[in-house]
């Protein structure tokens, strides 16, 4: 899977058993995180195109922010090609 941060317009794969957190570090990206496990939502950011699972039943999301289509990534993996927007991501 591809994902794509919509204003860097970074881009780099992930293997679909990889958390989009974990696919972006492996790339050289830092997205905002601190828990890890889908609770504190420092890591929220919307996704404005595809899909994602949830490595846990319930990610610390309203159904509202869902439908929005807000994720979290370190709980979430691709489903199909991403496009997310993480303003505050870096590259190291
Ligand atoms: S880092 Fe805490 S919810 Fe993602």
């Amino acid at each position: 899977m591809k994902i794509t941060l919509a204003g860097q317009g970074w881009t780099f794969e992930a293997a679909s058993s990889d958390t989009v957190l974990e696919a972006a570090e492996m790339a050289g990206v830092r997205l905002p995180s601190s828990c890890r496990n889908g609770t504190c939502r420092t890591c929220i950011c919307l996704s404005t195109s595809g899909a994602v699972r949830y490595k846990i039943e319930w990610p610390g999301l309203s159904l509202d922010e869902k439908r929005e289509g807000y994720i979290l990534p370190c709980v979430a993996m691709a489903a199909t090609d991403l496009v997310i927007e993480a303003p505050a991501a870096s590259q190291f």
